[in-house]
């Protein structure tokens, strides 16, 4: 039987009958944006989390986007500041940053843990420095104390790009609670999906959040009074429903996480792979995606894929080398391209069965 990168059907049959509930009662309450369930969800999630603020937007990006353009509103950012960004992340945290016409500083990641690698970021300080963005990558937290040092010292914004480590921990806060803002998405396949697209962010900071309400909301607090020129982009109520369902259930989820990876990472023996580092505190990983590594990567995926198990590759171009951000192109960021070449993703999850793991792990090994 194929094993499915992902079984997304089956991670929400998990939880049926409640579900199916919770939508019904939007369905049935003749009201599907900025309403309770958007609310209750915004609660829980903040209670989560341990931030002041949650804000439901409509996905991750958008979550991010609005962050620098609540930033830029507030004169805490102007055009043309520069953001330190991890150069291995996803496509879209350098879009939340260069929509805002901000510019993305790619700094080299840490070839152990794929985040960012703190010994980078001096070097690339100017004086038009005013944020970095920390992506959590793969689930695993990226964060500690040399960055929070040398946040403090150069008074930058930290933003947290959290859409893959809902429920992580950095002794004992909550990704999501560690910088100033910070963005989730609920795309369905993270570890908190929704059955289509979300978004939300938390923050501790008024001003922010209430100027990133309004921006989300066409500029408005007040209906037909535009103070900002704004986005509307807004969490549905259905959605809201759902995922205010699954937050109930995500420690549960991402403990199953943690017991594939170690189980992979220390059945798995096969010498031709680099296998993910388990950290030390075991929080700080939610495993989002397991990642290996293997200069063989399309052979490797082929023969996995010729016994039935589906792999992806996070990500096969880093954004400084895709084609939409030619202005970057010159960049050479040896230990991020060694990185997208190398990377392939084992399937993980929450609702895969003993058997699915084992057959993973023999396969693998006979590789
Ligand atoms: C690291 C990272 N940042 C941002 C996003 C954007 O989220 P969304 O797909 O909800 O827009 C994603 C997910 O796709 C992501 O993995």
């Amino acid at each position: 039987m194929e094993i499915k990168f992902l079984d997304l059907k089956k991670i929400n049959l998990l939880h049926q009958q409640e579900i199916e509930e919770r939508i019904l009662e939007v369905y049935r309450s003749g009201w599907y944006l900025l309403g309770k369930q958007v609310e209750v969800f915004e609660k829980n999630l903040a209670g989560y989390i341990g931030a002041k603020h949650a804000i439901g937007v409509a996905n991750g990006l958008d979550a991010l986007r609005l962050i620098f353009k609540s930033y830029v509103e507030l004169g805490v950012m102007q055009e043309g500041d520069e953001i330190l960004v991890p150069a291995n992340t996803y496509i879209a945290s350098v879009l939340a940053i260069t929509d805002n016409n901000l510019v993305p500083i790619f700094v080299e990641p840490d070839i152990l843990t794929y985040n960012v690698n703190p010994d980078e970021i001096e070097k690339h300080l100017t004086h038009r420095t005013k944020g970095l963005m920390t992506v959590h990558l793969y689930g695993r937290v990226s964060y500690n104390e040399e960055l929070k040092n040398l946040v403090e010292k150069f008074n930058l914004k930290l933003i947290e790009d959290n859409a893959q480590a809902i429920g992580a921990s950095f002794q004992n806060i909550k990704t999501g609670n560690l910088g100033d803002a910070s963005a989730f998405s609920f795309y369905p396949g993270k570890n908190l999906g929704a059955l289509g697209d979300g978004g939300a962010v938390t923050t501790n900071d008024d001003d922010l959040a209430g100027c990133l309400r309004a921006v989300a909301n066409y500029g408005s607090n007040e209906k037909y009074v535009n103070k900002y020129k704004g986005l509307n982009s807004r969490l549905d109520e259905i959605q809201a429903a759902v995922l205010d369902v699954k937050l109930k259930y995500i420690d549960d989820e991402n403990t199953r996480r943690k017991q594939i990876a170690y189980r992979f990472c220390t059945e798995i023996l096969n010498k031709k792979l680099i296998l993910p580092e388990i950290p030390e505190n075991t929080d700080e990983h939610v495993w989002h995606l397991f990642v290996i590594r293997t200069k063989e990567r399309l052979l490797l995926q082929k023969y996995l894929l010729d016994n039935q198990i589906q792999t992806l590759i996070h990500y096969p171009i880093p954004p400084h080398q895709q084609k939409c951000y030619q202005e970057f192109s010159h960049l050479s960021l040896p230990v991020t391209e060694k990185i997208h070449r190398e990377v392939l993703s084992l399937p993980i999850s929450p609702v895969m069965s003993d058997g699915e793991i084992e057959k993973i792990i023999t396969v693998v090994n006979q590789y």
